[in-house]
């Protein structure tokens, strides 16, 4: 927290604004639009709702395809499957990790030729880094196919000087407890289409007729923001660029320290764009431990880093599931995942913390590396 919440949740306790909706829902919902330059927003209770109305809005319906990002969390995907859906899986590329312009183009090559295109492209912004908007928007509107931006990483990033989350039909944001700023829970949907994000506010609050008595002709959804958590969610936007250039620095300082380890290549930064490094990535291809191992190596001394998302490819619930690689023989997001790993990254992250996970990677990687000079020299003597 940023310490000006509670002037929010304060004024909202005094005027018994709590819930639904509210002055802060109002006000948060201006200053994110304003904050992306978008036309209009809505807040809703998280990033997952907000993909599941964008969905809604473009009409995606049982047995409709959507292609989407591999490489990314679940909830990318799950609102597919709400809607009866069909996901089609496209992999990464390795300049962002994010959706392949080469993947994409194939993918759409054989639903044209079988005569059944997606209704949208559901594209993600990985760990803050923007995808190849240029070519993945050149492709989709070829086709006519509306792109929904899942930004629930990028708040804060560019992609060319314009904000992350404004590149497709629908953006959406996240402001999940992790997140680069959040509301406890909560999310935000996004577009310059004013007349559809009024219907999205429509079905995030049960579907309900102008009418004075309960009166529905539609199924909607208990997706709305709370005033209390939209007052929150004001605040930590007061102090979202300096969380940006927190993590960047944080960023800099592993990429420092780290950068000349063997085996280690941190997440690219494209040029022309500008990433919020929400988490700092780095894929570890080390000759003498796995990835797996440089984790484990961690976790022993209480840091907690993670793998990079596994794709949703190889997820269990999506097994048999359409999915595109970048090239023929080249598979980037399973290749991101086996040797990808996220380090600490929070916003009070001290240096001092900070220099402990970069001594606890350096002592592991240089201690294997000396165990395997010795058996190699015990090989070469015996
Ligand atoms: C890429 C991505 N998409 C969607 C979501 C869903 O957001 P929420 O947790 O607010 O539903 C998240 C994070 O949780 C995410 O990382």
């Amino acid at each position: 927290m940023s310490g000006y919440e509670k002037k929010y949740i304060n004024e909202a306790f005094q005027t018994n604004w709590i819930a639904p909706l509210g002055p802060n829902v109002d006000a948060f919902e201006n200053e994110i639009a304003n904050y992306v330059r978008a036309g209009d927003a809505v807040a809703v209770s998280s990033g997952t709702a907000a993909i599941h109305l964008a969905l809604c809005l473009l009409d995606v319906k049982e047995g409709d395809i959507v292609f989407c990002s591999s490489l990314t969390f679940i909830a990318s995907a799950n609102p597919i499957i709400y809607q009866r859906a069909v996901p089609v899986f496209i992999d990464s590329e390795p300049d962002t990790w994010n959706m392949s312009p080469l993947a994409l183009e194939k993918a759409f090559k054989d639903a044209f030729q079988e005569g059944k295109l997606p209704k949208a492209v559901i594209v993600v912004n990985l760990y803050g880094q923007s995808a190849k908007m240029d070519e993945i928007i050149s492709i989709c509107n070829h086709y006519h196919v509306p792109i929904i931006e899942d930004a629930a990483e990028s708040l804060g990033s560019t992609y060319k000087g314009k904000p992350s989350g404004t590149f497709g039909r629908f953006g959406i944001f996240s402001f999940n407890g992790n997140k680069i700023i959040t509301t406890s829970g909560g999310g935000m949907l996004i577009s310059n289409d004013t007349v559809a994000l009024k219907k999205a506010r429509f079905l995030a609050a049960q579907a309900r007729d102008p009418a004075p008595h309960y009166q529905h002709s539609k199924i909607g959804y208990n997706y709305r923001l709370s005033n209390i958590l939209a007052g929150i969610g004001r605040a930590q936007l007061e102090i979202l660029d300096d969380r940006v250039n927190t993590r960047r620095l944080i960023f800099d300082r592993y990429s420092q320290e780290l950068s000349e380890l063997p085996g280690i290549s941190f997440m690219p930064e494209l040029e022309n764009t500008f990433s919020n490094r929400w988490l700092t990535a780095l894929t570890f291809n080390g000759a003498e431990i796995t990835a797996g191992e440089l984790l484990k190596a961690l976790e022993n001394e209480n840091i907690e880093a993670r793998p990079v998302w596994k794709p949703l490819h190889l997820q269990p619930i999506f097994k048999g599931t359409r999915y595109y690689s970048h090239k023929e023989n080249e598979n980037i997001s399973e290749y991101l995942f086996e040797s990808g790993i996220c380090l600490p990254s929070g916003s009070n992250l001290t240096e001092e913390e900070q220099m402990n996970v970069i001594n606890c990677i350096k002592d592991t990687i240089n201690h294997f590396s000396k165990e395997r000079n010795v058996i190699h020299n015990e090989k070469n003597l015996g």
